[in-house]
């Protein structure tokens, strides 16, 4: 039996308001969405709150950059975010965004407390300044040649060839991913936060509050120092104005985590919930973040640090995940293995996903893997063959032979019980988040239940006379049997679940309710709860994710969500490939809109004698005729592919940062159409 009633706050991390969600971010939601309704299933009240993380200088720029405002942006993406989650039955009790009146109350709160505890210094230092675009420039935002090794447009924190970390200022050539000036240094006040102040409290409050793997990750942070962190930004910043510093903006990371206090405390008002039952200093409450290992400094170090600063309570546990990988590979847009969660829903079944990330998931931080051959094998082998096979064989006979009712007594009670006592160990890999395991169990009696079944042949005795009864016994046994194992999955296959409940014809899904099997009780009418997954699904998938990147800008990525599952900016390639290419001049000969693509235009290109049509990703640079009749540079020799909007038979060569500064033309200096570049 479950224990007594617990109240539970989780959390997932907040995702930026500047790109979609895709199958690397869906990892952490749907690990959290089945803790949070495996926790409900069991009777305890557990509340999930996010937010969009909507402030920051990348999310400026790019309102900048489509010419709209941050508001603006944020409310679209953060429509586009709850669309995808909802597609993914990521179940949130509350869905906000860190703009917001409660964050800002908070920020202060926080910042205000620090500060009078003496927790905060000022001190002035020097940063790139890019003089045209008149701001400071995050580190990310300078580019230029690795000082180390020389690799050309390294950004300005850390070289992707060399791995070297460095300071913007040591690289060479440096230029403004922004404006593309040469940065200069410029002096300004921050405001930062003393966190070596709290090392003996943090030392201490990482011993429990932990996983083991990541206790001695931070042994080795504890061992290099904790240094004071930056959290002010000088105007033009999109974020909060520090209170007592007018011009100075809190960095968006002290303001993110405290986006789940502002989002709970949003959905307290709603609910008339009291706030400080959760997450006052004495509340028994527990408290859980769900994250992504490569944001646990802030979670496990800042976090803790500033609640316990500002007198608040701190987590119970912050639970850190891996990366996902695709095929063994990091998801690359050029293998149409980075899929977006709104190219996934178009052609496959999101309880698919959310059962194959459960078959993968442990505890621990390990990477996972979604290796497409075997994610459609074990959806197919576990939940179609063998979970909702166990229902549809015995169903029928059912039906026929006692109207839908199930026998008055269980034909192998033991069985039953085997399956019930799973339970106990099933609930604690729920808990402990081995959900891997948890799945292995489940199947292993869904395993046990097609034995009992092969075994009994109800099949070969309802052609017999006066087995009737025998085969409604065991048909009876195998229903029960479906019922458990359905309620065990119930937090991995919302869907799958609500179906079988209104087959089983049941209030509800309850962990407890299984405790008393379903005697004379009368079913419903069995209808097909999933269909196998189709390799056309998943290579239509695929395709559709290589045409949809190819056509779009890349999502905008964030240090931090960057290191998700973005491959590396810079592959090389050997010469003899580059040889491949076969470059032409073209003229364009029509340009013309693409009905229902944003970013599109359908160009007809003409190569001394043959035309192409080709369709660029252009639109945000230039209109129709601003094209036509103007010279420009195609890989004539790519294969042609099919696009959602017909066939593209190559590729125009393009450069610039996107938007609005994206290049194609070449002066008319009289090159001809068709002339191969050499
Ligand atoms: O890394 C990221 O994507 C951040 N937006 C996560 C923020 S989590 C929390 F602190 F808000
Ligand atoms: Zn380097």
């Amino acid at each position: 039996m479950t224990d007594s009633k617990r109240n539970i706050l989780v959390t997932s991390a907040l995702p930026y308001a500047n790109g979609p969600i895709h199958l690397g971010h869906l990892v952490e939601y749907i690990q959290t969405d089945i803790w949070v309704r495996f926790q409900q299933q069991r009777g305890h009240q557990c509340i999930y709150v996010c937010a969009d993380d909507a402030h920051g200088t990348p999310i400026m720029l790019k309102a900048d950059q489509l010419g709209t405002s941050p508001e603006a942006l944020i409310d679209q993406v953060s429509q586009e975010h709850q669309r995808d989650f909802a597609g993914f039955m990521v179940n949130f009790d509350n869905y906000y965004s860190t703009h917001s009146e409660e964050n800002r109350h908070f920020a202060s709160q926080i910042y205000t407390a620090l500060r009078d505890a003496g927790h905060i210094e000022r001190k002035t230092i020097t940063q790139a300044y890019d003089p045209v675009k008149e701001m400071f420039l995050p580190d990310r935002f300078v580019k230029g040649d690795c000082p180390k090794c020389g690799a050309v447009d390294q950004y300005g924190d850390s070289c992707e060839k060399c791995g070297a970390t460095y300071s913007p200022v040591e690289l060479k050539n440096a230029y403004s991913a922004v404006s593309g000036a040469k940065p200069v240094e410029r002096e300004s006040e921050h405001y930062f936060f003393k966190l070596g102040n709290f090392e003996p409290f943090l030392r201490n409050w990482v011993d429990n509050h932990v996983q083991e793997h990541m206790i001695h990750k931070l042994n080795e942070w504890f061992e290099s120092g904790l240094h004071n962190w930056d959290i002010s930004r000088d105007a033009p910043y999109w974020g909060f104005e520090i209170p007592d510093a007018p011009g100075k903006y809190f960095y968006v990371w002290l303001d993110a985590p405290i986006g789940y206090m502002a989002s709970f405390k949003n959905w307290c008002d709603k609910q008339g919930v009291d706030f400080n039952s959760y997450w006052g200093p004495d509340s028994d409450a527990e408290l859980y973040h769900f994250i992504g290992k490569d944001i646990a400094y802030f979670h496990t170090l800042f976090w803790p640090a500033m609640l316990e600063g500002a007198g608040f309570r701190k987590p119970d546990g912050v639970f850190c995940h891996g990366f996902l990988t695709v095929d063994g590979q990091k998801m690359s847009k050029s293998r149409g293995t980075f899929i977006m969660a709104e190219t996934y829903l178009d052609h496959l079944r999101p309880e698919y996903l959310r059962y194959y990330f459960a078959a993968k998931l442990g505890s621990g931080i390990d990477d996972i893997d979604l290796n497409l051959e075997d994610f459609r094998m074990r959806v197919n082998a576990d939940l179609v063959n063998k979970v909702i096979n166990i229902a549809s064989r015995c169903a029928g006979f059912i039906k026929k032979l006692s109207g839908g009712q199930l026998a008055a007594t269980l034909a192998k009670p033991e069985l039953y019980q085997t399956a019930i006592t799973a339970g106990e160990q099933i609930a604690t890999c729920y808990e402990k988040r081995e959900y891997s395991r948890a799945m292995r169990e489940i199947m292993a009696l869904a395993d046990l239940a097609n034995q009992y079944i092969d075994a009994a042949e109800p099949w070969v005795l309802a052609k017999q006379e006066g087995k009737a009864q025998q085969v409604i016994d065991c048909c009876s046994m195998g229903i029960n049997l479906f019922r458990v194992i359905i309620t065990y999955l119930a937090p991995v296959l919302p869907e799958v679940a609500e179906d079988a409940r209104q087959f089983l014809n049941l209030d509800n899904l309850d962990w407890d309710s299984i405790q008393q099997p379903l005697l004379d009780h009368s079913i419903n009418k069995f209808k097909p709860m999933m269909q196998r997954v189709e390799a056309d699904q998943v290579n239509a998938m695929i395709a559709d994710s290589k045409a949809t990147l190819e056509s779009n800008q890349p999502p905008a990525a964030t240090p931090a969500s960057a290191a998700l599952a973005a491959e590396p900016l810079e592959d090389t390639i050997e010469f003899a490939d580059f040889a491949k290419l076969d470059l032409r001049v073209v003229r364009i000969a029509k340009a013309e809109h693409v009905e229902g693509a944003d970013k599109l235009l359908r160009l007809t290109l003409d190569l001394g004698g043959e035309t192409r049509q080709v369709f660029a990703g252009i639109k945000s640079a230039y209109t129709p005729d601003q094209l036509e009749g103007k010279m420009t540079v195609m890989v004539a020799n790519l294969a042609p592919r099919k696009m959602k909007f017909g066939v593209s038979e190559g590729m125009v060569l393009a450069a610039g940062p996107g938007g609005q500064d994206l290049w194609i033309l070449q002066p008319d200096d009289g090159a001809q159409p068709g002339m191969r570049i050499k």
